[in-house]
């Protein structure tokens, strides 16, 4: 079997749906064993029903990243059934819709968009990395945004800053594991076309100021987002960590986007 991925065993986190289901069916076809974990049982066994359909090796277990115990018992099931855990994809992440500014969102909402943005990145590496480490090393890709780069007038203040913290956090851990085989970068992707960006972007008028930020004009799509995960995820990174890849369409280079 050829693939970038041949041998490894990868976990990710919310693979259920948009970038980390489609995730899964990337890295499953480059050769990876996938553990696919979710909070919504029917969405994560059919991301694993779409990569067995597809010829591909994958494993369902329920797991939310805000846990402790289910994010040990993530790694367990890795290690159990495949042996190993050579990356761990923490792409779980939620955006309530009352996630506004400073002045107006709810504490219970702030500290719900910590406990899985940020807390759940934590976890998992906490769980994934003694796994990872007792595997030979291997691969952290943590999912933050754009908006933990440049500021936004439509504010989202838990989530922006829970992304924030995802970097920093992300930046750490690759220089405390680098000596250990193990690398870890972040993900900042710009908007993509996936059921979390769907609801917010049903207002037209919300959709129309995103879009004229975006240098491409278009939201970009799971798959893309996908590949770049997969760059990081594989050995074609093999000296980068601590890294912050943006995949955006453009939006952070822009100061002036071209009607
Ligand atoms: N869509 C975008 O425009 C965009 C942009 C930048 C960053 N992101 C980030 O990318 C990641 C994936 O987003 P998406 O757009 O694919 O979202 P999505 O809603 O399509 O998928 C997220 C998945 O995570 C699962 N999930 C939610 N809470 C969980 C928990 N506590 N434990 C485990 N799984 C949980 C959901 O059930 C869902 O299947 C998120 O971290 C998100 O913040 C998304």
């Amino acid at each position: 079997m050829t693939g970038r991925l041949v041998g490894k065993v990868a976990l990710i986190t919310g693979a259920g749906s948009g970038m980390g289901r489609a995730a899964a069916e990337l890295f499953a076809g480059e050769g990876a064993r996938v553990v696919v974990t979710d909070v919504v049982d029917d969405a994560g066994n059919a991301a694993v029903a779409a990569v067995r359909a597809a010829g591909g090796d994958a494993t369902y277990v329920r797991a939310d990243v805000s846990s402790w115990s289910d994010c040990v018992a993530m790694v367990q099931c890795a290690t159990d059934t495949y042996g190993a855990l050579h990356v761990l994809y923490n792409n779980a992440g939620i955006f309530p819709a009352d996630d506004g500014g400073v002045l107006d969102t709810p504490e219970s909402t702030w500290q719900k968009v910590m406990d899985i943005n940020l807390k759940g990145v934590w976890l998992g590496c906490k769980a994934g990395i003694p796994a990872m480490i007792a595997s030979g090393g291997g691969s952290i890709v943590n999912v933050a945004s754009f908006v933990a780069l440049v500021g936004a007038a439509t504010a989202q203040i838990a989530y922006t800053t829970s992304k924030g913290g995802v970097l920093s956090m992300t930046r750490e851990i690759a220089v405390e594991y680098a000596r250990q085989g193990i690398r870890a970068n972040a993900l900042c992707p710009g908007p993509i076309q996936t059921p979390l960006l769907e609801e917010l972007l049903s207002d037209p008028e919300r959709r129309a100021r995103r879009m004229v930020h975006i240098p491409m004009g278009r939201l970009g799509r799971a798959e893309e987002l996908a590949r770049a995960a997969l760059f990081l995820a594989s050995d074609d990174a093999s000296f980068m960590t601590g890294a912050s890849l943006v995949v955006d369409g453009g939006i952070t280079a822009a100061y002036v986007t071209p009607e």
